[in-house]
């Protein structure tokens, strides 16, 4: 699919960005290795309504957690979401993007820290609520690459282009088969009839990327391409990753081996094969319990649960260390209490309200 070109020439003085949250269905840890992914994006994200005023900074409410931050370009640093609206505004400042004076207003129902991936959303919104208040264009990829700029410079979260990409270019109906050598995004159909249900569950345990073991694990993939001699491990080969020191080469089969899985999902969902489906999602899991090391007692108790409940497949989403579970559940099962159902739903958007020009 050709990139979408997300943001308006137009200058407005009042607009709403709607940015959904992702669900990753296989291909776990494979964005920063130039891999292979198939996210789709979720109904739930973050609104954010941005509207120009005459005088001052930048101010801003998230008005679910009833705070505030105000400040001027470029901004001194913060913690929690203002980083995220600090490192927006900084980055599209550092980009050229002339911002006007502007009142913002956050609101959002993806669950926070839950490996949903509410900080791609937030991020995503509030760029194009700014890029259109400032009149100013930028296409998708190099979008989605402004946002992850934030996450690493700003948050200290050093994340791949999955989220931003997903929530970016999600299409009703669709995952989005994302190459991360080329960033070519190919939506494939996700077809849930007859009964059959994607849900996930929370295992209760927050994800903090930047304080998890997210970070090592891609100090530990740089390294492996290092001792190989190779850009991305998507140039590795297997032979020669089965001779790396441990965990190293445990790291990398699972990253070569989930590129694998990315592919036969694929041609499962094309084949409408969802046990197949289901059988995909149990080895990405167990690859990423045993070989990527990146889960905990409270995820794999949720997989129990959801297997329990009669999934054919259950796996932990995003960047593992706890969050969310995914399961596909069959005609006739019923989720276990406490689980959302997913849909795989429309992308980022935005809104130009009366008093653009
Ligand atoms: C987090 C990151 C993504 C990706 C996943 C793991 O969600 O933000 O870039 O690396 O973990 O697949």
């Amino acid at each position: 699919m050709d990139a979408r070109d997300v943001g308006r020439h137009v200058t407005v003085r009042e607009t709403r960005a709607f940015a959904p949250g992702r669900v990753n269905l296989i291909g776990e840890h494979t964005d920063y290795n130039h891999g292979l992914a198939l996210p789709f994006a979720i109904a739930e994200g973050v609104t954010v309504r941005a509207r120009a005023v005459d005088v001052g900074g930048i101010h801003a409410q998230a008005l679910d957690l009833g705070e505030e931050d105000a400040f001027a370009l470029p901004p001194p640093r913060a913690a929690g979401w203002r980083a995220f609206v600090r490192g927006v505004a900084a980055e599209l400042h550092g980009a050229g993007v002339a911002l006007p004076a502007v009142d913002l207003e956050i609101a959002g129902d993806v669950p926070r820290g839950a490996g949903l991936s509410s900080s791609a959303a937030l991020e995503v919104a509030l760029a194009l609520a700014l890029l259109a208040l400032g009149g100013a264009h930028m296409e998708e990829r190099e979008l989605a690459g402004l946002c992850a700029r934030v996450e690493g410079a700003w948050v200290g979260a050093h994340t791949g282009l999955l989220d931003q990409l997903a929530s970016l270019c999600g299409l009703e109906g669709h995952a989005l088969r994302i190459d991360f050598a080329d960033l070519s995004v190919l939506p494939v159909p996700l077809a849930l009839a007859g009964g059959w249900q994607l849900v996930t569950l929370d295992s209760g345990e927050p994800r903090m990327l930047a304080a998890s073991g997210y970070n090592a694990r891609r100090g530990e993939c740089a390294r492996a391409c290092e001792l190989l001699g190779v850009d991305s491990l998507r140039e590795a080969r297997t032979g020669d990753v089965a001779r790396l020191p441990e965990p190293l080469a445990r790291r990398a089969a699972h990253v070569l081996g989930e590129n694998t899985r990315v592919r036969e999902c694929v041609a499962a969902l094309r084949a409408g094969d969802l046990p197949q489906v289901g059988a995909l999602l149990d080895a990405s899991h167990a690859s990423l319990r045993d070989l990527y090391e990146c889960s905990t007692p409270a995820v794999e108790a949720t997989v129990e649960r959801l297997r329990a409940a009669g999934a054919v497949g259950a796996r932990m989403v995003g960047g593992g260390f706890g969050g969310h579970v995914l399961g596909l559940l069959p005609p006739g099962a019923s989720a276990p209490p406490g689980a959302r159902t997913v849909r795989p739903s429309g992308g980022a958007r935005v809104d130009a309200a009366p008093g653009s020009h």
